[in-house]
């Protein structure tokens, strides 16, 4: 039988990971919301620490989304931190600290979508249900064979009957587990190393020459180029920084005034942005940058340019959103984006 084949390989080759050795839904719900988009490597640290902060539910839901915000720092996809934060306050608040426990339930949780709900009902309650994460879809996709693209309607649903259908019944827990580390460690998008998977001998890829074929996965449309100026703006000896409001990127970082382009904007473009929009007077030698960075989003690259300049104290500077003045040490404190973070670092070390 493959799936046991599969359980007996895990059983062998599994990473020792915290959250592995644990039926505790608050555990496993933190590890699967760091995990999206992450890492282990990556990973591990911020969930430690997360658990070292906030040992159970209620702690979570307890901490203000700037402390969060500010653990969460530097691992991109901010929603997931305020989501998670979210999710804690109403578990707490309206289903009297109780983690649901079926998949059904899970998904109507903010931040938890089918991937993780059923990470969650099958390793925490051992309920029947697959789960279809990237590296089930590639193990699914060169077990069977199956050229159909993955990131479409039809293709999703075709591979969560897939996933369905191989899911060991008698032990769902253990056959995730085993499936998702099979793709993590042996079923790998380049070089896969197919000597060592337990299921090789019956791998439609490997008898039909396909693996570096598939999965198969459509283009997404192209990325955005952005040109973000930020103004590092000093007066009595503070800067000028702002929350950014919900929407779009970053939102509820703290971040420094910026002027956002799509173009490269010219320097007397700039000039006369920074005099309407920041309400003071700079002149061509003022708009270079001291610090350039390229920072790559999910659907935009953004080119950043680092101005830093003190407006005469007696000029009142204005932005599009509140200022805040903030001592150096104060800055250091709020939740940033990690290009920011970038930054400050490169300024202050
Ligand atoms: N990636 C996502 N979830 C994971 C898990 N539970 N173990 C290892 N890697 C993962």
């Amino acid at each position: 039988m493959n799936q046991q084949k599969l359980i007996s390989w895990y059983q062998e080759n599994h990473r020792i990971l915290p959250w592995r050795d644990t039926k505790d839904a608050y555990k496993i719900w933190l590890s699967e919301i760091i995990l999206q988009q992450t890492r282990v490597a990556q990973g591990l640290p911020y969930f430690e620490k997360f658990i070292s902060n906030f040992p159970e539910l209620k702690n979570l839901a307890e901490a203000s989304e700037e402390q969060i915000l500010k653990l969460w720092q530097g691992l991109g996809y901010y929603s997931r931190g305020r989501n998670l934060h979210f999710t804690a306050k109403f578990i707490v608040d309206h289903l009297n600290g109780d983690f649901p426990d079926s998949y059904q339930e899970l998904l109507k949780l903010k931040g938890i979508g089918s991937y993780t709900a059923a990470a969650i009902a099958s390793f925490a309650y051992n309920e029947s249900v697959a789960v279809l994460d990237g590296n089930v879809f590639r193990v699914l996709s060169r077990f069977y064979g199956i050229d159909e693209p993955i990131n479409t309607g039809k293709g999703k649903k075709l591979f969560e009957n897939l996933a369905a259908d191989f899911l060991d019944k008698s032990q769902p827990a253990l056959h995730n587990q085993a499936i998702m580390e099979l793709g993590a460690l042996v079923c790998l998008p380049q070089n896969p190393k197919c000597i060592q998977c337990p299921i090789h001998t019956n791998c439609k890829a490997r008898e039909l020459d396909l693996i570096h074929l598939l999965p198969v996965k459509l283009k997404k449309s192209a990325v955005k180029e952005k040109f973000f100026y930020y103004f590092h703006l000093v007066q009595t000896e503070k800067l000028a920084c702002y929350k950014r409001p919900s929407g779009g990127i970053w939102h509820n970082l703290f971040d420094l005034p910026l002027i956002e382009y799509s173009q490269k904007p010219s320097s007397d473009q700039l000039i006369e942005d920074v005099n309407h929009i920041l309400g003071f007077r700079i002149s061509k030698q003022d708009v270079n940058p001291n610090w350039e960075q390229t920072h790559i989003l999910t659907h935009q690259k953004i080119n950043a340019f680092f101005i830093r300049f003190e407006p005469n104290p007696q000029v009142e500077v204005k932005y599009l959103q509140p200022l805040i003045w903030v001592s150096k040490a104060d800055l250091h404190k709020l939740p940033v984006s990690r290009l920011l973070e970038k930054y400050l670092h490169y300024i202050y070390g």
